[in-house]
């Protein structure tokens, strides 16, 4: 199952907005589109926009400037548009640092060369991404037993990866060897994407679950009813500090207090070891209506009330129990391990 497919030099994607109620698939045709695609979360999470935005300023080559001291202007210009869409994810803008990078190495070459390795380097990100979910899913595995119940929130799966996923990709390996695994999806206000998107994943692949509300969550812990935690990242720093969706951090307050292991599925390209902890990370704020409303059509509450709308939340590295990368478990402390195992100096 895919989210996103790129046929002739053409870029499809799967509207996510319209799950879980109709798959209508639509054609990326140009930068701006490709924008929209993002800022509107039609396609969303962490690895996905990364690939999506990488092969969207491929397909945008052909408006640009033939000159090539115009081309690279042009270009440089494409791709600072793209990485501003959306913020606190690390793989939009280190999928387009790849870009160029790509552009800087081939410097010399004619534009049409340059052209034709940016195709090139795009389709290798998605292959990679591919590949990084495998990776995880094998790693991961390994910290699931038969009958677990696991908790995840907002969406990790192949809606949220050009793969199989993240955590979900985890999920559904263990789901392969063991049958009995239970999964419980928050349903992650205010967007929905546990409800509309995980849950709708979880059943295509028939994962046994429930869907539950956000504030659910620390009911079924008291009752013992959860073993594990697994969810993504959109940024992890130096010191293992995550930001993911919003509502993450609630949900590793109480996996501490409950004494509940707490892992973190994430491929190498969510690590920026730029920043040395979480406060640095930008988060994203997005427009009061999407918490005013619900689903973009009806009002939950007074139409000018006001609204803060973080998407994202950082959980301190102290409250998780491991990171899974496509490299390995990596355990605390957080900020050696995560050199050492993506092995940088
Ligand atoms: O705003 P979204 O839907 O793009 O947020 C996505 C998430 O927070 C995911 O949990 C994250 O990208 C992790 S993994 C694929």
């Amino acid at each position: 199952m895919r989210s996103l497919k790129f046929v002739n030099n053409r870029l499809f994607y799967l509207d996510q907005t319209k799950l879980p109620l109709r798959e209508i698939w639509r054609e990326c045709k140009n930068l701006e589109d490709g924008f929209k695609a993002i800022k509107q979360l039609r396609v969303r999470g962490a690895p996905l926009i990364g690939v999506f935005a990488a092969y969207c300023t491929c397909i945008n080559l052909k408006k640009l400037p033939r000159k090539k001291e115009d081309f690279l202007k042009a270009l440089g210009k494409d791709i600072k548009h793209l990485k501003s869409c959306r913020p606190t994810a690390i793989n939009l803008a280190w999928a387009l640092k790849r870009l160029e990078v790509c552009v800087l190495k081939n410097e010399k070459s004619s534009v049409l060369v340059i052209k034709k390795k940016l195709f090139k380097e795009a389709k290798l990100i998605h292959k990679e991404d591919i590949g990084l979910c495998k990776k995880m899913a094998e790693v991961g595995v390994k910290l699931i037993k038969k009958g677990d119940r696991i908790l995840t929130h907002c969406n990790t799966g192949f809606l949220a990866t050009s793969g199989e996923g993240t955590a979900l990709a985890v999920i559904f390996k263990a789901k392969k060897k063991y049958k009995d695994i239970y999964v419980y999806a928050d349903e992650t206000r205010p967007l929905l994407q546990g409800s509309r998107l995980t849950a709708w994943e979880l059943m295509k692949k028939n994962v046994p679950s429930s869907v539950i509300s956000d504030s659910t969550a620390a009911f079924l812990m008291q009752k013992g009813k959860i073993d594990k935690v697994f969810l993504g990242a959109d940024r992890i720093a130096a010191n293992g500090d995550t930001a993911n969706k919003i509502g993450t951090y609630s949900v590793a307050v109480l996996a501490h207090y409950h004494k509940i292991p707490f892992y973190v599925v994430a491929p190498f390209s969510s690590f920026d070891l730029s920043l040395k902890s979480g406060k640095f990370i930008p988060i994203e704020e997005r427009s009061g209506q999407e918490v005013r409303k619900v689903l973009n059509k009806v009002y939950i509450a007074p139409k000018y009330a006001k609204v803060r709308s973080p998407a994202f939340d950082v959980t301190p590295s102290r409250l998780i129990t491991a990171i899974v990368s496509d490299k390995g478990i990596i355990y605390p402390p957080f900020t050696k391990n995560i050199k050492k195992i993506l092995k940088i100096k």
